[in-house]
């Protein structure tokens, strides 16, 4: 059947998202898939209803793509599509909320707190301890992330993340490694520490920047990466997620694991990690793309 790309839309992670679609692209017509590349725009819907497409890889990431309002109208047109339903898509694409549902149900999450113009800034940081990360609560890619080492920093770190969501939050640093699970299908793939020669994984870091050391296997022991793998399933199981995903995560110097999010579309770029956790299980590229369009099948 004819399968729509759906990539590049306009949230801030538009260039992210045409580095992944053209990719998904490629991979899929070089698997004898008749698969055609749309940029989404406003008129995406109109695009979809009259095409003839049989099913929807969504490679488009953040607000409008990854967020839950595409899968909404998808699911109207009766198009089945890659990724998560409704609901996880736009839980997920919320870090506080699915702080909040993954606290309530046990899972550890890194200690947080609200930021607003009105907060107290010095009595948060006090709490949290520094360095504490400030972020926007409906970003990806680290857009609006900074790293604050300074009380005198978080009023600034504070109004940049406000650009991109009123909802902004502080949350503690956990030093000791960011790691993530790809989940395909069903399936935790190995385990990928991510080790930025920048402060943290940013936004140059995660894609022009060629210092950032990715290790797959991650290097802890077996039966602790087994217990990290079952956590990311069920941390993905508990937001209702679906199809494919990643959960990122810290572990502490104690060697404790903190959820961080869960990315319902992730990055599928030459330097994203989910190919990479599938080429370290055995699938190349154009096998994880073929996987994963498989499970609209279902
Ligand atoms: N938000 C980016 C695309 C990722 O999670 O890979
Ligand atoms: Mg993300």
């Amino acid at each position: 059947g004819k399968v729509a790309v759906l990539y590049g839309g306009w949230s801030a992670e538009r260039e992210v998202s045409l580095m992944s679609g053209n990719a998904v692209l490629a991979a899929l017509r070089g698997r004898g898939v008749d698969a055609h590349g749309i940029d989404a725009g406003r008129d995406l819907l109109a695009v979809l209803a009259g095409g003839g497409f049989d099913r929807a890889f969504i490679a488009l990431h953040g607000p409008f793509g990854e967020d839950g309002t595409l899968q909404g109208a998808l699911e109207v047109l009766g198009l089945p599509y890659t990724g998560s339903g409704v609901l996880a898509s736009a839980l997920c694409m919320d870090k506080w909320r699915t702080k909040l549902l993954w606290r309530a149900a046990g899972l550890p999450v890194p200690e947080f707190e609200l930021l607003s113009a009105a907060s107290d800034f010095d009595a948060v940081a006090g709490r949290l301890g520094l360095p504490l990360f400030v972020k926007p609560s409906t970003q990806g890619s680290s857009v609006g992330v900074s790293k604050v080492r300074h009380v005198s920093e978080l009023r600034d770190a504070w109004a940049l993340a406000a650009r991109y969501d009123h909802v902004v939050l502080a949350e503690r640093a956990i030093g000791g490694g960011e790691y993530t699970a790809a989940i395909v299908d069903g399936e935790a793939l190995p385990v990928v520490k991510i080790e930025p020669a920048t402060e943290f994984y940013d936004y140059e870091a995660k894609y022009f920047r060629d210092d950032t050391q990715y290790r797959c296997p991650c290097g802890l022991p077996p039966a602790r990466e087994a217990e990290l793998r079952a956590l990311a399933r069920s941390a993905f199981e508990l937001v209702g997620g679906r199809s494919w995903g990643r959960v990122d995560f810290l572990l502490d110097e104690a060697g404790a694991a903190y959820l961080l999010e869960v990315n319902t579309a992730p990055g599928m770029t030459g330097h994203s990690l989910v190919p990479m956790a599938a080429r370290a299980a055995g699938a190349d590229f154009p096998a994880l793309c073929w996987r994963i369009l498989e499970t609209t099948l279902t």
